[in-house]
């Protein structure tokens, strides 16, 4: 069990089996989840409790979903007692712990994570809100999670490219905080059927929960380091649209340019590119794009990062194989010359 401290309080982060999983929920708790997500778990799925699904995918991270859902809360005679239960990938636990800090002005909500990339990530660190036309993740909150569910059988249903996408943020841990965790990752293909898969959630659980701790609001430069391969991993996603490459994909050719810059400025030593890059391959991600070769779109959405200031781009650049640092005021030619040698 993991325990996160943030401004309000405090959550645990625990295992339980499949069986178990809806155990124990409080008296008056209400399902938010997406319809594939629905269908995986089938009988498993409590039916005396009211639920709302979701058309699956980032497409229903929206206002028009966020208003459904809150209407629905209503309808169904939630009060600022229930507790809304996010089941889902991080659509859902996005949307659902937007919707549960925003009605009655706040209930609490239980995340039940059910893609690697929500285990790892999106589960921890009450950061939720929806997407707007003009941009992703530009509605939301802070608004922590009052548990979260941890299921490793929940994972077996994922489609494999949906894991190999939660990987590339496992890689991330090690490779900014964790060389331990990255050398893992060099060796063998992390997969569901891994018998160290537990211990490696678990193990990144942990950073997120150490680093959010340090920077709840994002607010010193601590949150932000997380961001590392994020910075061109957005605007990869920005330039192509959300569907040709999957989030995970994006920031793992993120990853690579970033190596590549820090190596350019000197913050990273020679050679972390390659070992970035042979870890990547070897846990099946890309780790180039044709959309590279357009500079110019990308430099423009990065300029429109939530981290660039005054025009002055920022990245979260490795020291070091498992250690990183922000640098906010990166030099535009530094950052072409680092998309042209990738
Ligand atoms: N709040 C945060 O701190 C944070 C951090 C990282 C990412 N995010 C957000 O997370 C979102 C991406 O999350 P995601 O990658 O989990 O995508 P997702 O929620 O869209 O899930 C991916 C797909 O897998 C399906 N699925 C989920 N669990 C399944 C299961 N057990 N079996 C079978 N199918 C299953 C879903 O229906 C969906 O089609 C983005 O919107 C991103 O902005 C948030
Ligand atoms: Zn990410």
């Amino acid at each position: 069990m993991i325990t996160v401290r943030h401004h309000a309080g405090e959550y645990n982060v625990v295992a339980r089996p499949l069986s178990e999983l809806f155990k124990e929920l409080p008296s008056s708790s209400f399902i938010l989840t997406d319809d594939s997500v629905a269908r995986a778990f089938g009988r498993h799925l409590p039916d005396d409790l009211p639920r709302w699904e979701l058309p699956a995918g980032e497409g229903s991270k929206n206002l028009t979903h966020f208003g459904r859902a809150l209407e629905w809360l209503a309808t169904a005679g939630a009060s600022r007692r229930s507790t809304l239960v996010a089941l889902g990938g991080g659509v859902v636990g996005d949307l659902a712990g937007f919707v549960a800090a925003s009605y009655m002005r706040g209930i609490p909500y239980i995340q039940i994570p059910t893609t690697l990339l929500a285990q790892v990530d999106s589960s921890v660190g009450g950061k939720v809100g929806v997407d707007l036309p003009q941009g992703k993740n530009l509605a939301g909150a802070f608004h922590p999670p009052v548990e979260v569910r941890l299921c490793a059988e929940a994972l077996a249903t994922l489609p494999e490219r949906q894991f190999v996408n939660g990987v590339a943020e496992v890689c991330k841990y090690g490779f900014i905080m964790d060389a331990p965790l990255s050398d893992r990752l060099s060796t063998s293909r992390l997969s569901p059927a891994s018998p160290d898969l537990a211990e490696v959630v678990t193990r990144c659980i942990q950073h997120k929960a150490d680093v959010v701790e340090r920077d709840e609001f994002e607010r010193h430069g601590i949150r932000a380091t997380l961001n590392f391969g994020h910075t061109v991993g957005h605007a990869l996603e920005q330039v192509l649209g959300y569907e040709e490459l999957l989030h995970g994909e994006a920031i793992s050719i993120g990853m690579v340019v970033e190596a590549e810059l820090g190596e350019r400025l000197g913050v990273t030593p020679p050679g972390t590119k390659k070992a970035v890059e042979a870890c990547l391959i070897q846990q099946g991600l890309p780790t180039h794009s044709p959309v590279l070769h357009k500079v110019d779109p990308l430099i423009v959405a990065m300029r429109r990062d939530k981290k660039a200031r005054d025009g002055r781009l920022a990245f979260s650049l490795l020291t070091h194989m498992g250690g990183c640092k922000l640098f906010d005021a990166v030099d535009e030619s530094e950052v072409r010359a680092a998309i042209k040698g990738s």
